[in-house]
């Protein structure tokens, strides 16, 4: 139950993941990079789709390519091509590219006092929060970018920092098996979604985050937990952007 996950421990902060999490691009990461390694003649290969989520563009190549071996001007320009369909596929993102449940939880978690920020390796991720109407609602956001200007701290870490909140009292929810396992060795909770709900390692997990918002019975410990969290960001909380 999430309730017990938020009872277990004081949760001060909640980080949700951009692709797969807040916004539906999964699917356009994949569209992208099948496109860029078949015009080079390298089939893609379909069973490795989600386990691309939360990669990073040259682990994600990587994985695609598996044994392949092909030279570094082939690799840079597959990673560039991928990168430029990729781009070019956002503009036709638009609210209705909200992941279903993100923003009612969202300002729930706000209203309640939790922080709340989002994490992301994909450079792209301040764009597309921006596109789908939903970078209002984040305190604070890392994103692919940022990571590059402190390479020893993983992204959840600079999170952290900026919210101000210690890893313990930390939840992330992320759709990445690869993620949810960092989160949980830098002693932050869990919550998988989508692919990762058949994690092991999550502390919770489930199919979308619309099926935590309905069970009514969880949101009454998520307002119960938060009463003793100072309620400051809440009052410039701005009107939800999507769905
Ligand atoms: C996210 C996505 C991955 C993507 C990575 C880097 O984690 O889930 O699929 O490879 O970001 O994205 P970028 O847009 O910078 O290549
Ligand atoms: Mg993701």
């Amino acid at each position: 139950m999430l309730s017990d996950l938020l009872t277990s421990r004081p949760i001060r902060a909640f980080i949700f993941d951009v692709d797969g999490v807040v916004a539906d691009t999964a699917g356009f990461h994949v569209a992208a990079w099948k496109g860029a390694v078949q015009e080079q003649g390298i089939d893609f290969p379909e069973s490795i789709a989600e386990s691309l989520r939360g990669e990073s563009r040259r682990r994600s190549l990587e994985l695609i390519l598996g044994e392949r071996t092909i030279s570094q001007e082939q690799f840079e320009t597959i990673m560039h091509r991928k990168n430029e369909a990729y781009v070019a596929a956002l503009s036709r993102l638009t609210n209705d590219d909200c992941m279903p449940g993100v923003v009612r939880l969202i300002g729930l978690l706000r209203k309640n006092g939790i922080k709340v920020g989002a994490v992301s390796a994909s450079q792209s991720a301040r764009r597309v929060l921006q596109l789908i109407g939903a970078s209002k609602l984040f305190e604070t956001v890392v994103d692919g970018r940022d990571a590059q200007f402190i390479p020893e701290k993983h992204r959840f870490e600079i999170a952290v920092a900026k919210l101000e909140v210690s890893p313990a009292n930390c939840c992330v929810v992320e759709d990445s098996l690869a993620n949810i396992v960092v989160a949980k060795k830098l002693g932050m909770c869990a919550i998988g979604v989508g692919p990762a709900a058949s994690s092991n390692e999550a502390d919770y997990v489930l199919e979308t985050l619309e099926a935590l918002v309905r069970r009514e019975n969880a949101l009454p410990s998520i307002r119960l937990k938060a009463d003793d969290v100072s309620n400051e960001w809440n009052s410039d909380c701005p009107p939800l952007g999507c769905r």
